[in-house]
């Protein structure tokens, strides 16, 4: 049975690292994710099927950039506005993946594939909604997922560090603000924070044994 499930496991991760091939990072990123994930809902008091369920749903919350073309999506500098709208999209490609499924897994990820940039002040997309309206596995995974995007260095970006990633976070730069993010869920981060920075660094020079 174990072996059933570490089958179940590598090939998951062995199948997004397929999807998403073509950018270096995803491997690690999505560890990162995995991992950020399970913290911040433990630290959230969630239940634990939610725990091992988000685990699994998070790691494919950007598994919609297949359908984004390679040049855009790994465009070195700025984004034209069609651009911008076209990488948008990966949110509802990845919901169009996996949605219909009778599986409580899957469709969590469909539910944090397309709600993953949503923000609570309805400043987010695809749709523009709010607060009580965005599903609490996806609330978790934005504050992980932009956490990691901070302290990922990129060819247009230097890593912000982990001080100034989680003053951007927690008050604010201009472009990312606090009221992006549920209160709530903002308050755990804040509280494990330091828990954040070990798994990016742990998890920041894994080559090609990552699964
Ligand atoms: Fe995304
Ligand atoms: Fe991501």
């Amino acid at each position: 049975m174990n072996e059933i499930i570490e089958l179940y496991d590598e090939m998951l991760n062995r199948l997004i690292i397929a999807a998403e091939y073509r950018d270096t990072d995803v491997p690690k990123h999505i560890i990162r994710i995995k991992l950020y994930s399970e913290w911040l809902s433990r630290e959230l008091k969630m239940s634990q099927d939610f725990i091992e369920s988000i685990k699994f749903a998070a790691a494919l919350h950007d598994i919609g950039k297949i359908g984004i073309p390679y040049d855009i999506l790994f465009k070195q500098g700025g984004l034209s506005r069609e651009e911008f709208v076209a990488i948008k999209n990966h949110s509802q490609i990845g919901a169009n993946i996996l949605e219909g499924s009778n599986n409580s897994r899957i469709q969590m990820a469909a539910s944090i594939a397309l709600n993953h940039h949503e923000r609570c002040d309805g400043s987010g997309y695809p749709n523009g909604i709010k607060k009580n309206t965005i599903p609490i596995e996806a609330k978790i995974v934005t504050i992980c997922d932009q956490y990691d995007a901070l302290m990922m260095k990129k060819p247009y970006k230097p890593s912000y560090g982990h001080k100034k990633s989680l003053e951007i976070i927690t008050k604010g730069d201009g472009r990312t603000l606090p009221q992006h993010f549920d209160q709530d869920v903002l308050s755990a981060f804040k509280k494990i924070a330091g828990e954040f920075e070990s798994i990016f660094n742990t998890y920041q020079d894994l080559n090609d044994d990552i699964i």
